[in-house]
């Protein structure tokens, strides 16, 4: 049954975008299992769906996307702020009112021989305090039914909307109009005008073009990091690219630890890893794979949510080696994007097994050889799957008020120069560290790979304002956590990604290995194991990592954790060249920290220069 609006405001704006996009037929989506069936339908006969064996993958389909939208397209995403600088210069920027006119000029009938979907999506647990309330009006159905498995839709939302509640208006068109004799085709997009626009200061998001991913599924990227990261500085809330996770320790405790990783860096693994079985007792539960809305409760205590209902995980790379949790929860009810397909309608991508299926059709359609030399799966294809089929789902996961959080960690890829884990001395000193990781590779952006790219927090692409203001906030939630009399969770440093001599393998083994870290660091949250200084913060000894049934030698742990006086001074070095990029928005805290290191390191003194002013 086709729901009812009763928010009046959204009505005229449906109205005022049905006038400007023209499409041919307008449906208010109620989030119900038969309306997901239908439309699944419609994109099979649109060709845009291929349906998966049922015997393997039950209810399940499979979405090749044109070649020219393959990812998110971060040099076309800008934040249009009445002030340049507000964004900051981590974001693209236009003027708002020139944006606006720009994108509603190409919005201009670009949904003629279409139909718009109006999407209702709540952000976290409908009704939760913690979450927020979007509509998106889209022309893509396959937008559609991905956003009923990464969000909450539908009727439920239309309710908890009201009358007159607030929400973040999001208009989405692939920008490819039909003329009435016009077949279309089966991933319609814009190949060469493309705009993610975020008008953070009306709570407006525009995309044009793009069909793919967090170009298109405004919930995530557009709507949870970057609006979301600006609310969050006026509410005093952060919205930021972390899993939640849930330990439970042998010893009986059961602990929440968020964790920042740039893209590409195995956070699905992370959130859902298990412990080797040499653990005995450890158990980890799911909350979030990508993002999380933390607040401070009354109490001080930080409260995180999982804003996301589902998984838009990559899927090249998992496989029941590396991801056991993630290949169980995508057995079913999963929309695959850009991954091959196998003669008895699977699907396959690079690391699923070692050996490639014969006879696959690789992503673009095309019956594909080894010999080809080309991969059978998109490096950024794509499993939508719902979180609730994840078997290690943490029972809190949708619970309203959000699980209190105990650590915090701060992780990236690097080859070199980053120990395993650090422990940082103070608040302060962690968001420090969180601010100048780094990663080196990511399939989800465009550019150059294999180059460091600072990315401070893992948000580098997501912020939705100026970065030092960023840091900033990061620094007043502290203040307000004391201020409440809370402790702060500690923050501590990873990286997973060290290889020998800094090119060879990698020295951690990682996956479930990883236990034996996060085992230390909440040791360390309860004050029951004492650490080591470096130069860099705390390191833990070898004695106190649990390494039953691993094969790491003192020595490997050693260097592991080294620290290298002469990759530290570049590394300084080039923190300080990425926070002159920030001007004079840097917390004055930085200038000291990023000072004190330059000294310790012997770093040229034109990067100790930044505490200039102090
Ligand atoms: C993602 C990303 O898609 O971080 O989650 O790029
Ligand atoms: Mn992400």
């Amino acid at each position: 049954m086709t729901p009812e609006i009763k928010h009046t405001g959204l009505k005229t704006w449906i109205s005022e975008v049905v006038k400007l996009t023209e499409p041919d037929k307008v449906i208010v989506c109620d989030g119900s299992e038969s309306e997901y069936q239908s439309l699944c339908l419609e994109l099979v006969q649109a060709g845009t769906f291929v349906r998966l064996n049922p015997k393997h993958r039950p209810n399940s389909f499979l979405a090749r996307s044109d070649a020219s939208d393959v990812a998110r397209v971060e040099d076309r995403t800008f934040v249009c702020t009445t002030q340049r600088d507000d964004a900051g210069p981590n974001n693209n920027w236009m003027e708002p009112a020139k944006m606006k006119e720009t994108v509603y000029a190409l919005m201009q009938g670009s949904m003629r021989g279409r139909t718009l979907y109006v999407i209702p999506f709540s952000m976290g647990p409908v009704g939760s305090p913690l979450s927020q309330i979007g509509v998106e009006l889209t022309d893509s159905a396959y937008v559609v039914v991905n956003m009923r498995i990464m969000t909450r839709i539908g009727t439920p939302v239309l309710d908890a909307l009201g009358t007159d509640g607030k929400y973040v208006k999001c208009i989405h068109t692939v920008g490819a109009p039909l003329s009435p004799s016009q077949k279309d085709v089966p991933w319609p997009c814009n190949p060469t005008v493309k705009y993610i626009s975020h008008f953070p200061e009306e709570n407006l998001i525009l995309s044009y073009g793009s069909g793919y991913g967090g170009n298109a599924l405004l919930g995530k990227k557009c709507f949870a990091l970057r609006l979301g990261s600006t609310m969050g500085r006026d509410e005093g809330w952060l919205a930021e690219h972390m899993l939640i996770l849930g330990a439970e320790s042998p010893r009986g405790e059961k602990k929440y630890i968020a964790a920042a990783f740039p893209s590409a860096c195995g956070k699905t693994n992370f959130a859902m890893l298990i412990p080797p079985k040499t653990m005995r007792g450890w158990k980890i539960t799911t909350v979030g794979d990508d993002i999380a809305w933390i607040r401070p409760d009354k109490d001080g205590v930080l409260r995180a949510i999982n804003p996301e209902a589902g998984f838009f995980g990559v899927a090249p790379g998992t496989s029941l080696r590396t991801n056991q949790n993630a290949v169980k929860t995508i057995s079913a009810n999963t929309i695959f994007t850009n991954v091959a397909l196998t003669p008895d309608g699977d699907v396959w991508w690079e690391g699923l097994s070692d050996t490639p299926p014969e006879g696959l059709i690789d992503w673009t359609g095309k019956p594909w050889t080894a010999a080809s030399g080309q991969k059978a799966a998109h490096p950024n294809a794509r499993f939508t799957a719902p979180a609730r089929q994840c078997p290690s789902i943490d029972p809190l996961w949708e619970s309203p008020e959000g699980v209190p959080i105990s650590a915090f960690i701060f992780g990236g890829r690097r080859a070199t120069t980053v120990p395993l884990i650090t422990e940082t001395r103070d608040w302060t000193h962690g968001v420090y560290w969180a601010a100048t990781i780094g990663s080196e590779t990511t399939a989800a952006a465009i550019g150059a790979t294999g180059q460091v790219r600072r990315d401070p927090f893992a948000m580098l692409p997501f912020c939705g304002y100026h970065m030092g203001d960023y840091f900033q906030h990061w620094l007043d939630i502290g203040k307000a956590v004391i201020a409440c009399g809370a402790k702060l969770p500690p923050i501590f440093g990873v990286n997973w990604f060290r290889r020998e001599n800094g090119s060879g393998p990698f020295i951690w083994p990682g996956y479930g290995d990883n236990a034996r870290i996060l085992d230390w660091i909440l040791r360390r949250v309860d004050g029951v194991v004492d650490a080591v200084e470096s130069p860099l913060g705390l390191h833990p000894r070898y004695e106190s990592v649990e390494w039953a049934g691993a094969d790491v030698s003192p020595e490997k742990f050693t260097e592991m954790l080294r620290v290298d006086p002469a990759e530290w001074s570049t590394e300084i070095q080039a923190q300080g060249e990425f926070f002159a990029t920030l001007g004079d928005r840097l917390p004055a805290e930085f200038r000291q920290i990023h000072g004190r290191l330059g000294r310790a390191f012997g770093a040229p003194s034109s990067s100790a220069g930044l505490e200039t002013g102090v």
